[in-house]
């Protein structure tokens, strides 16, 4: 019996493919971490791994080195302790070096440990150093192994906004072992669970019922349920990127179901007051609020689906945070970005739709609806 048949019978498996250098091969299940060295092929005269792990996961980091140099690789380990900043060129700049001291070559594999920062930064690492060498992405978030950790977006930030540098590389091997999510604070919990509705939201509603119906026990970290939701979620998110990879045909463009209102919130308070996945469950709440307005959702559904995510334990939206502030915001990102502002609204539950031209009066109003709830909780 191999060690894989050991640990678990319920290993998922999934794969990703866009092409023949362009696919990932996915592995969901508790306690699989430590498989990674059976899986990964030694195809090199000098079978090397660089580990890139967020310093909070020392002990599984030095754990899979072990693992990796007592199969006979050769693996590295570089350790860095993460904040939203450590996504900036100028932290980068020093792993590089320590990539080539590390004599990692073309043939070699770049590892990262961590949640969505560490994903993001050491997967630009990855798709930038000598022009891009493979990566393997082992997600140590709820948010990261049901969103971030997949689907090949990699990146920094820049003073003038998130996420502003990068490419897309697509991870060849993606991780999600439920093990890791034991340390998780109970917020971090929430906002993996934020962006989990979202798919029942956008996708499908018995998905969302699920969810709603095993809040408790996902909230507890009952392995059963984590592996079964993350392995979901993991689904609905390749269908959008093989049919989407870069975004541009409008298929992706729905996973940012939330994220207009979301962002802003994020920004205007600081990155750090809320997680991400946090702001997106107030983004949510308002598109759901302007889809109603709208006359697109009823009102009977809209009050439904606002009173299961306020089920969520949230921090409040600051009293400085105003209506004009959050508006100013929303528009000045899309004279940014060139484009008009396109909201991901609701038709009913799992069904959305993209608008242009929503009233401002009419967003005004759902986002003022939104402070009334989340000012004073
Ligand atoms: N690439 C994408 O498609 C995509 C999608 C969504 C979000 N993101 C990015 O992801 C980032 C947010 O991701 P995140 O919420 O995972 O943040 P994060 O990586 O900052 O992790 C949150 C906190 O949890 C700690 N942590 C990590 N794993 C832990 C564990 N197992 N136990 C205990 N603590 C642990 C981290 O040290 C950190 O303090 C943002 O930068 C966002 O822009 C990227
Ligand atoms: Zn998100």
């Amino acid at each position: 019996m191999n060690s894989a048949e050991q640990i678990s019978t319920a290993i998922q498996s999934l794969q990703l493919s866009l092409g023949p250098h362009n696919s990932s091969e996915i592995r969901i299940g508790e306690g699989i971490l430590k498989l990674l060295p059976e899986w990964l092929p030694k195809d090199s005269a000098d079978p090397h791994v660089v580990l890139v792990a967020d310093a909070f996961l020392s002990a599984q980091a030095e754990a899979l080195q072990a693992a990796f140099l007592a199969q006979g690789w050769r693996a590295d380990l570089i350790q860095v302790p993460v904040s939203e900043a450590f996504k900036d060129l100028e932290k980068l700049m020093p792993l590089y070096g320590q990539l080539l001291e590390a004599k990692t070559h073309r043939r070699s594999w770049l590892l990262a440990l961590g949640g969505g920062v560490i994903g993001d930064a050491a997967g630009f690492l990855a798709a930038s150093y000598m022009r891009g060498i493979r990566w393997v992405s082992l997600p140590s978030t709820l948010l990261a192994q049901v969103d971030s950790g997949l689907g090949g977006k990699t990146g920094v930030n820049h003073p003038a906004g998130k996420n502003l540098i990068g490419a897309f590389h697509q991870p060849r091997w993606v991780l999600c072992d439920s093990a890791l999510l034991n340390s998780l604070p109970a917020r971090d919990v929430v906002s993996g669970l934020g962006e989990m509705l979202k798919y029942g939201l956008i996708y499908d509603a018995a998905f969302f019922d699920w969810l709603m119906a095993h809040l408790q026990d996902l909230q507890a970290l009952d392995t059963d349920c984590l592996v079964a939701a993350i392995g979901r979620c993991v689904d609905f998110k390749l269908q959008a990127v093989a049919a989407d990879e870069r975004d541009e045909s409008g298929v992706r463009e729905i996973l940012n179901f939330g994220h207009t209102v979301g962002h802003a919130l994020e920004s205007l308070i600081d990155y750090g007051y809320y997680r991400h996945g946090e702001a997106v469950i107030l983004g949510m709440w308002a598109a759901i609020e302007i889809s109603a307005r709208s006359g697109l959702l009823a009102e009977s559904c809209a009050k439904e689906l606002q009173n299961s995510l306020e089920k969520l334990k949230l921090p409040p939206i600051p009293e400085i945070i105003t209506d004009n502030a959050i508006w100013a915001k929303l528009r000045y990102d899309k004279k940014a970005e060139g484009s008009s502002l396109r909201l991901i609204l609701l038709k009913n539950l799992g069904q959305p739709v993209v608008v242009k031209d929503t009233p401002v009066t009419l967003i005004r109003e759902a986002i003022q609806a939104l402070l009334k709830r989340f000012q004073a909780l």
